[in-house]
């Protein structure tokens, strides 16, 4: 999975080798590209769907790095570095702190469209770097990168990574068009881009940093509960304060099932979804995780 070849440079970082992607490699990534931009026109909220609009170059198979980092570094001077599969906390949070986004390089196989256990290429790319074109999302990423390094020092990143799982990975925004997706973890999967925003089952609430901070998550199935945040400006402020109080808060009040609801608990009550067309999901979530500190 992540073993790191001897190519590897000590922050972990290898080379894309972009043209050794195979024909059906590119028909994998296009398969899946058009198949999410479809569900996605109505579902995503526009920041996302600006920025993968903008960074047009990856409809075409899978895209070269290097052109990808041009245009972000660009617009809000993030770059791409390669990796060979989940890499260590400290070296993923400093990558971020110095606004590097790491991305797996391989990607799944044709009979693996739906489910997949790692974050493959498809992940990285389409799920998480549209949203690096955001100026504010993308001081958010790297806002998260320098709190993980200080969680990690005061023993507290099990309560940051549930940040990062609930607001990058699964996270909902409200908007005046109705509930939108902006999580990759969501983004990068044809049956949970329908399921998060229509299916009657997962709880949808508002967005509270220490609620968030003491639910637990499951990392093999769709999630139980999303929470739903009102912009990126609101995230970003609501996460400016120092965390080492609030962890300390935190850390001595009980966890939260993933499915349980609390009577101060406050339910998301806008609409839900304007897309009429909402199939049963079939499939399980594109992408799981096989340990609790794996949240990439
Ligand atoms: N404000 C946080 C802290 O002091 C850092 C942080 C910012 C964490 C944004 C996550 C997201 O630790
Ligand atoms: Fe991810």
């Amino acid at each position: 999975m992540s073993g790191i070849g001897p190519e590897a440079a000590p922050d972990y970082t290898i080379e894309q080798k972009w043209a050794a992607y195979t024909e059906e490699e590119h028909a994998v990534w296009r398969l899946l590209f058009e198949r999410q931009e479809r569900l996605l026109a109505g579902r995503a909220c526009r920041e996302y769907l600006d920025g993968l609009g903008a960074l047009g170059v990856a409809a075409n198979g899978i895209p070269d790095f290097r052109r990808l980092s041009e245009i972000l570094d660009r617009t809000t001077r993030w770059r791409i570095v390669a990796v060979p599969g989940l890499v260590p906390d400290a070296v993923f949070f400093d990558l971020l702190a110095r606004r590097r986004f790491p991305s797996t390089c391989f990607i799944r196989r044709r009979d693996q469209l739906d489910y997949l256990q790692e974050p493959d290429i498809f992940h990285d790319i389409f799920g998480h770097v549209p949203l690096l074109m955001d100026p504010v999302f993308a001081d958010y990423m790297q806002a998260y990168g320098q709190g993980g390094l200080k969680a990690r020092g005061l023993g507290h990143l099990e309560r940051l990574a549930r940040l990062y799982w609930y607001t990058v990975e699964f996270g909902l925004i409200s908007t005046s068009d109705g509930l939108r997706i902006y999580g990759s973890g969501i983004l990068s999967s044809g049956s949970e881009s329908v399921y998060c925003l229509g299916d009657p089952h997962p709880h949808r609430l508002v967005f509270d940093l220490r609620r968030v901070m003491r639910t637990c998550y499951r990392i093999d199935r769709f999630q139980d509960t999303y929470f739903v945040i009102d912009s990126f400006d609101q995230l970003f402020e609501a996460t400016r304060p120092d965390f080492a109080p609030i962890y300390r808060e935190v850390a001595a009040l009980p966890d939260f099932e993933p499915d349980q609801v609390v009577e101060n608990d406050q339910r998301f009550s806008g609409k839900a979804c304007s897309r009429k067309k909402w199939a049963a999901a079939e499939l399980g979530p594109s992408l799981g995780r096989k340990r609790l500190e794996d949240v990439r």
